[in-house]
C-alpha cells in the first residue's frame, strides 16, 4: 500500500467561532484537505468545546471535505452515533476513555465512519498489536490534549517512526496523523518521521494574511511547500 497523500488538517479550535463557516471555507480554499474537529468535555480533558450540532451546521453550510472528529470525551460510545448522524468522516478517541476499545472501534465503523485511536504523549502503541486492522487512522498527540497553542513534544518523532513502521509492515491503508504544536518550521521534520496528516490550529489560524479574500493562502502554502519532496 502506497503512503497516503499528505493532508493538512486545520484544527478549528483556533478559528474565530463567530464566523466558523467562513473560517473553514477559507482554509479549504487555501489547500487544506481535512477539517480537524476537537471535542472536549471538561471531564476527560480540562476544557469544553463543541459537539455534533456544530458538525451538522458545517455540513449544512456546505462543507464537503472530510471532517475528522477527535473525541476527547469520556465515555465515548454514547456520542459516536450522534457524530455519524452529524456528518463526521473520521471519529477517533483515546483508548483511556473507553472501557471497551474494540467495541468502540466497531461501533464507529458500524455507524458508517472511519475509525481511529489517539495516543497521548506517554501512551505506548502496544494496543495496536490487536487493533491495527480495526483503525483507519492513528493519531499521535504531540501535546497533552486539552488546549491549542502548546509546544511540540519531541518524543512524538520517535513514536511517529514506530507507528510508520507498523503501518508499512502491515500493508494496511491507515492515515498517520500528528496533533499539537505543528508549525511551518517543524512540519518537514514531522513528515520525515512518517506523518502524512498534519493537524495545525494556532499554526494556521494564528497567521491570517492581510487580504480578506484568501486569508490562509500564505500560511497553508508555506506548510505545503515544506512538504514538497519529503
Ligand atoms: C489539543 C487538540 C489540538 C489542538 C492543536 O487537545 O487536540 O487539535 O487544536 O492546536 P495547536 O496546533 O495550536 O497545537
Ligand atoms: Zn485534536
Amino acid at each position: 500500500m502506497a503512503k497516503q497523500e499528505y493532508a493538512i488538517a486545520p484544527s478549528i479550535l483556533s478559528a474565530d467561532f463567530a464566523r466558523l463557516g467562513q473560517e473553514v471555507d477559507d482554509v479549504l480554499a487555501s489547500g487544506a484537505k481535512i477539517v480537524h474537529f476537537d471535542v472536549m468535555d471538561n471531564h476527560y480533558v480540562p476544557n469544553l468545546t463543541i459537539g455534533p450540532l456544530v458538525c451538522d451546521a458545517l455540513r449544512k453550510h456546505g462543507v464537503t471535505a472530510d471532517i475528522d472528529v477527535h473525541l476527547m470525551v469520556k465515555p465515548v460510545d454514547r456520542i459516536i452515533p450522534d457524530f455519524a448522524e452529524a456528518g463526521a468522516t473520521y471519529i477517533t478517541f483515546h483508548p483511556e476513555a473507553s472501557e471497551h476499545v474494540d467495541r468502540s472501534l466497531q461501533l464507529i465503523r458500524q455507524s458508517g465512519c472511519k475509525s481511529g485511536l489517539v495516543f497521548n504523549p506517554a501512551t505506548p502503541l502496544d494496543i495496536l498489536e490487536y487493533e491495527l486492522e480495526n483503525v483507519d487512522m492513528i493519531l499521535l498527540m504531540s501535546v497533552n490534549p486539552g488546549f491549542g497553542g502548546q509546544s511540540f513534544i519531541p518524543s512524538a518523532l520517535k513514536k511517529l517512526r514506530q507507528a510508520r513502521k507498523l503501518i508499512d509492515d502491515s500493508g494496511l491503508d491507515i492515515r498517520l496523523e500528528i496533533d499539537g504544536g505543528v508549525k511551518v518550521d517543524n512540519i518537514r521534520e514531522i513528515a520525515q518521521a512518517g506523518a502524512d496528516t498534519f493537524v495545525a490550529g494556532s499554526g494556521i489560524y494564528g497567521f491570517p494574511g492581510e487580504n480578506d479574500a484568501n486569508r490562509y493562502d500564505s500560511i497553508v502554502g508555506k506548510m505545503m511547500a515544506e512538504l514538497e519532496g519529503v
